[in-house]
């Protein structure tokens, strides 16, 4: 997809389709008012015969309307002025984009980006609108024999801003805005891809071409090189599987020589049937995006490079599959821990958090700036916020702010959990340092509790995107979150939100 930025009248526009917004009780936007002006209220006659309304999510394609130089005029239907919203704009440009891809015109003009947003600048609008469109326009058919073709497929995007001294901060948020969508299509091809094509070694070697593509530092470590290390709790999630495990450290050293790095940590799991913990048979296909956590890191790792921030950053994915078989783990089984902890894995389906714990001991070594990790985690998160939020922890407060407003302006929004000791008992063992697992009550927050034993050394904040990462049901597949979330938060460590 081609895209530009503009600034001018809407009646001006050579265009194959101008896309203007009316809000409900038939209140035209400003752009709309202007061509209704030049058309001898062309508009207003229709929208007065019914045929617009302007609720939210309808459309109306005109041809030929008198005055203007565009082919076609598309209005959006905005909903009420007053509760016209970040979400709201969000959908209004998801619904003209998917218009504007099936009629009969390769490009278009959108005027909605000009539209008031309560709080939010051109830039923003702009950053959102492109990465709007982009996800809207995002198909996973590589495995498909026959694609889905679209007849005249949308090629160009024309964005407008009403100011001229806009054009500036909107032309960098289009560049923003494209590199945060490359992330979010890595993270779902990554998460939509099944677990025969996404193994770990996959995974390896999508870190080794964005290593190759933005020159960044790569390291695999395989099943020998982790023994040494006693990685032992990662190891032991890998033993029943025959596709062979990798750690992933991914290093963008773009910041000054002595930043500390900032460390991203992504669970890896390519596919978890539970090991001999075995999960029910049912959507048992959704633990393919197991990985989400991986893919999301990556997908920041690609954006963050492609915008060039200026930080040192550092991903590490431990990634393996969970699956039974005559070497597998046993519940009951204690490992050592690379921290050197003992862990009782009473339940092989607790999986993560065994990956991610040797993953956290190893980046100790970087001396971080703080350590975030992302991890489909637990279901228990998904019975507690649902599709809507990540579950966040942290063990500091002003590093669980940051990525809360981070999320809030990326419209990709987190929860602040707790994670006080009072839940730490939970995941006493009679035979171990620890449990792998705290029992029902408080799911997520035990989970979190179990990782907080391995992260006392730096400022971390853990993300549980089980609810988020995916979308089930009819429209299933990778949703590509929390990729904005991460992005907004390291962009305002570069000094650029
Ligand atoms: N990957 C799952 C968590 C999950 C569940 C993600 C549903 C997305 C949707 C994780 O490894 C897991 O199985 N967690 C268990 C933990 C339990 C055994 C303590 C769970 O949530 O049931
Ligand atoms: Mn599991
Ligand atoms: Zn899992």
């Amino acid at each position: 997809m081609e895209f530009s930025i503009k600034s001018g009248s809407p009646e001006k526009q050579r265009s194959a389709c101008v896309v203007v917004g009316v809000y409900e009780s038939r209140k035209l936007s400003v752009p709309a008012e202007i061509i209704d002006n030049v058309s001898h209220q062309f508009l207003s006659d229709i929208i007065r015969r019914g045929d617009m309304e302007g609720k939210s999510g309808s459309t109306l394609l005109l041809h030929n309307v008198p005055g203007t130089l565009a082919d076609r005029v598309l209005l959006v239907g905005l909903g009420k002025e007053k509760d016209f919203r970040e979400k709201e704009y969000r959908n209004a440009i998801a619904t003209a984009v998917r218009t504007l891809n099936e009629t009969g015109g390769f490009d278009g003009t959108v005027y909605l980006t000009e539209l008031n947003v309560k709080k939010r600048d051109a830039g923003w609008r702009i950053r959102h609108a492109t990465l709007v469109a982009l996800d809207t326009l995002y198909r996973f058919d590589q495995l498909k024999s026959k694609k889905e073709e679209v007849r005249r497929p949308l090629r160009k995007l024309t964005f407008c801003v009403g100011r001229r001294s806009e054009l500036k901060d909107a032309e960098q948020a289009l560049i923003d805005g494209q590199a945060i969508a490359a992330g979010m299509s890595l993270a779902k091809d990554l998460g939509n891809l099944p677990s025969n094509f996404c193994t770990p070694s996959y995974l390896a070697a999508t870190a080794k071409a964005l290593a190759d593509e933005y020159k960044m530092k790569l390291d695999v470590f395989e099943r020998a090189d982790m023994e040494k290390l006693g990685m032992n709790t990662l190891l032991s999630v890998a033993k029943g599987s025959h596709e062979p495990p990798k750690f992933i450290v991914l290093q963008y050293l773009n910041g000054k020589k002595d930043d500390k790095p900032i460390v991203l940590v992504g669970k890896g799991i390519t596919f978890d049937t539970g090991g001999i913990s075995l999960k029910p048979a049912g959507e048992m296909d959704e633990m393919k995006y197991d990985m989400g956590g991986a893919a999301s890191v990556l997908g920041t790792m690609k954006a963050i490079a492609q915008m060039q921030l200026p930080l040192n950053v550092i991903m590490a994915v431990p990634t393996t599959e969970n699956m039974p078989g005559g070497g597998a783990t046993k519940p009951g089984d204690i490992v050592t821990s690379m921290s050197g902890q003992t862990v009782e894995i009473l339940n092989t389906d607790a999986e993560g958090r065994l990956v991610l714990c040797d993953a956290l001991t190893y980046v100790e070594r970087f001396e971080p700036a703080c350590v975030v990790d992302v991890a489909t985690l637990t279901g228990a998160c998904v019975i507690a916020l649902g599709h809507v939020a990540s579950g966040l922890f942290s063990n500091n407060d002003s590093l669980a702010r940051e990525l809360l407003d981070a999320g809030q302006d990326a419209s990709d929004r987190a929860w602040h959990m707790p994670l006080w000791d009072d839940y730490q008992d939970q995941l006493k063992s009679n035979f171990a340092d620890m449990a792998n697992i705290g029992g029902r009550p408080a799911g997520s927050i035990t989970a979190a509790c179990f990782l907080a034993r391995y992260t006392g050394k730096y400022d971390w904040a853990h993300l549980d995107i089980a609810g988020t990462a995916w979308k089930s049901g009819k429209d299933k597949g990778s949703t590509g979150r929390p990729v904005p979330l991460l992005t907004h938060f390291l962009m305002g460590r570069a000094g650029r939100a």
